[in-house]
């Protein structure tokens, strides 16, 4: 046993989604940190090729795309296996979140995107990782979810709240199926971590409560986060599947 933080992951290909949001910038540095390559993608090619720069290492790739096309699903890991060699990690932090703090404004169009984004694309972006890692008998699935998928959501994020609630039972379900394969699926739960998606539309008096609600006394930081992926992907956690690993600072305790 390699007992190094990025233990086994050298020289490994990981698929990151949402590579240049707030959480996968940190989670894609801290991969590169450990010797593995890199396939990063995200909606736009630019910010994607500036993100390469600033990591360490060589080989890495990157490609922009809208998840929800199966097509590019298809293009990201045929990728993957051609050019970096497989797919060992898959690494998937992209979602959308849409605050509606009135029931009564949620359309149909918002529940679709956010339930298609981050229900219905983990689905077939994990089984399509999947198939590639039962070839080698071997593969880490990190998935996220949310606080919310336990408290159903603050600030008008009940809908975003019930897909996360479904990665949950995703991650759970994958895990059971794909065991036998020697492939491990966990998720990762951020409580509130300082990024994009946290901000956007959020009532400054909700922020200011959560942060006091904190045992740990501050919102957290992508950096919180990221170790644990890193854990979650390494051997150091080969025998864990299936777990919803929280990373809240404290707010919530289960
Ligand atoms: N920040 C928090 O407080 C927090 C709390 C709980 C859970 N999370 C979860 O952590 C993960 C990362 O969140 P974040 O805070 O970094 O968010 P973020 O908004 O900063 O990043 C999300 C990224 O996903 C990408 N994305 C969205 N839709 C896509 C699509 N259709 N195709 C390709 N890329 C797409 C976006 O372009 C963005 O870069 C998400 O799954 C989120 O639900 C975050």
């Amino acid at each position: 046993m390699n007992w190094s933080v990025g233990a086994g992951l050298e020289g490994q290909t990981v698929v990151i989604t949402g590579a240049t949001g707030g959480i996968g910038q940190a989670v894609t540095h801290a991969f590169a940190a450990t010797g593995a390559r890199i396939l990063a993608t995200d909606l736009d090619q630019h910010r994607l090729d500036t993100l390469l720069l600033e990591i360490p290492g060589e080989g890495h790739l990157a490609m922009a795309m809208d998840l929800t096309s199966f097509e590019s699903q298809e293009s990201l890991m045929e990728r993957a296996v051609s050019e970096l060699g497989g797919v060992h990690v898959l690494v998937h932090t992209a979602a959308l979140l849409l605050r509606r703090s009135n029931l009564d404004d949620v359309t149909e169009d918002d529940w679709d995107a956010q339930i298609d984004t981050n229900l219905k694309t983990t689905f077939f972006l994990c089984r399509r990782a999947a198939n590639e890692m039962k070839k080698v008998g071997r593969g880490s699935i990190v998935l996220f979810t949310s606080q919310s998928w336990w408290t159903g959501g603050f600030g008008g994020a009940a809908v975003y709240a019930a897909s996360k609630g479904g990665v949950v039972s995703l991650s759970r379900g994958l895990a059971r199926s794909y065991g036998q394969y020697g492939i491990t699926v966990n998720a990762v739960a951020p409580g509130q971590i300082n990024t994009p998606m946290l901000l956007n539309d959020l009532d400054p008096a909700i922020y200011e409560k959560m942060r006091e609600e904190t045992p740990l006394g501050y919102v957290g930081e992508p950096d919180d986060v990221s170790g644990v992926v890193i854990f979650l992907a390494s051997k150091h956690a080969r025998y864990i599947t299936g777990a919803t690993i929280n990373v809240s600072g404290g707010y919530l305790m289960y």
